[in-house]
């Protein structure tokens, strides 16, 4: 979405009327106001991950996607300021790549139940029990795991990054959901760990066999997070921003999102002919990233993300060599 530079109040809300009922629009104006002042002000700039409500991804995020695009475009960035409207990794991930400049969430406590799931000396024990084996993590975790693996992958990339290792077997961390359908698709075998995204692990194969009873003609597409029960069920798995494309490249007429609650909403603002069925799975910490929340971050220039130096260089390298392939 591009940044709001010169938009008008009223031409923002065109953009997302389809989503937010007009009564409700005046709680949130002052505050996207605010912010597009402070930007300037700031010489900052918000990313925004594809689950943030859609009054952040269309109305004040100047780069939105999945954590792909995020960390790819945190590489390109040309502004004083950072500031993740996303969880706290997203903005780890963001500082390693900008060490030189200021990183902000406007709330430390957007984790995730994947990054909570593992630690670095989990890591260190499975080196021991499989010698010699990589160690890919997912993006989704803290900078000192990262630190402790060869290199990193999102959803976007997981087969491309497993299948550039050109091996038969990896440790691939901690989303056992993930690994599983990435062993699926790659035939390489995959030790992995106990982590389970609290979206999307939520979902179950009669809840997609019901929707398509439901719903005739529904089109369905499940993140990776998922089940491999789940996405048995799906006509395609797909990072956020896959998706999306699916949905801008194919025009269902009926599609159903299997992944959290607001991706529907900022995607079905961009195609006002698709029906969206919308099944609710809300991830709680990306939902503590509000308009208020960014306001005051910009205002106050908080919280600042700091990464150990120590932890730091061997993160980068991981996340580095995964945005090199
Ligand atoms: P992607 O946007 O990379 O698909 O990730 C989904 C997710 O759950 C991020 O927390
Ligand atoms: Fe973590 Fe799942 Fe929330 Fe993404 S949606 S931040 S993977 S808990």
């Amino acid at each position: 979405m591009p940044a709001p530079g010169n938009v008008t109040m009223s031409s923002l809300y065109q953009r997302v009327q389809r989503v937010i009922p007009p009564m409700e629009w005046p709680a949130f104006a002052p505050d996207i106001d605010a912010i597009i002042r402070l930007k300037r002000e700031r010489r900052a700039v918000i990313l925004a991950h594809n689950y943030m409500t859609p009054e952040i991804f269309h109305c004040v995020a100047d780069i939105t996607g999945d954590s792909l695009l995020l960390a790819r475009e945190a590489q390109r960035v040309d502004a004083d300021v950072i500031v993740m409207a996303g969880v706290h990794f997203m903005a780890e991930t963001a500082k390693l790549l900008n060490p030189g400049k200021t990183v902000l969430i406007p709330d430390t406590a957007a984790g995730c139940s994947l990054a909570a799931s593992i630690t670095p000396a989990d890591i260190r024990l499975l080196r021991q029990r499989y010698p010699g084996l990589p160690v890919v993590t997912y993006v989704n975790t803290s900078a000192a795991v990262k630190a402790e693996s060869d290199i990193c992958c999102t959803s976007g990339n997981a087969r491309r990054v497993i299948e550039s290792l050109g091996v038969p077997e990896v440790i691939m961390l901690p989303d056992r959901y993930l690994a599983a359908n990435v062993a699926r698709e790659t035939g390489v075998k995959i030790i992995s760990w106990a982590g389970a995204c609290e979206v999307h692990e939520r979902f179950t194969p009669a809840e997609i066999r019901q929707l398509r009873a439901e719903n005739p003609g529904l089109v369905v597409l499940a993140h990776p997070e998922c089940p491999p029960e789940v996405v048995d069920e799906a006509d395609f798995a797909g990072s956020t921003a896959a998706m999306a494309d699916y949905v801008t490249d194919h025009q269902p007429g009926r599609v159903v999102l299997i992944t959290e609650c607001s991706m529907a909403d900022n995607i079905a603002v961009l195609h006002p002919n698709i029906d969206f069925v919308r099944p609710c799975n809300m991830c709680p910490h990306m939902k503590r990233i509000t308009l208020p929340g960014l306001r005051r971050s910009l205002e106050t220039l908080t919280h600042d993300v700091t990464i150990d130096p120590a932890i730091a260089a061997p993160a980068r390298r991981a996340v580095e060599r995964m945005l090199a392939l």
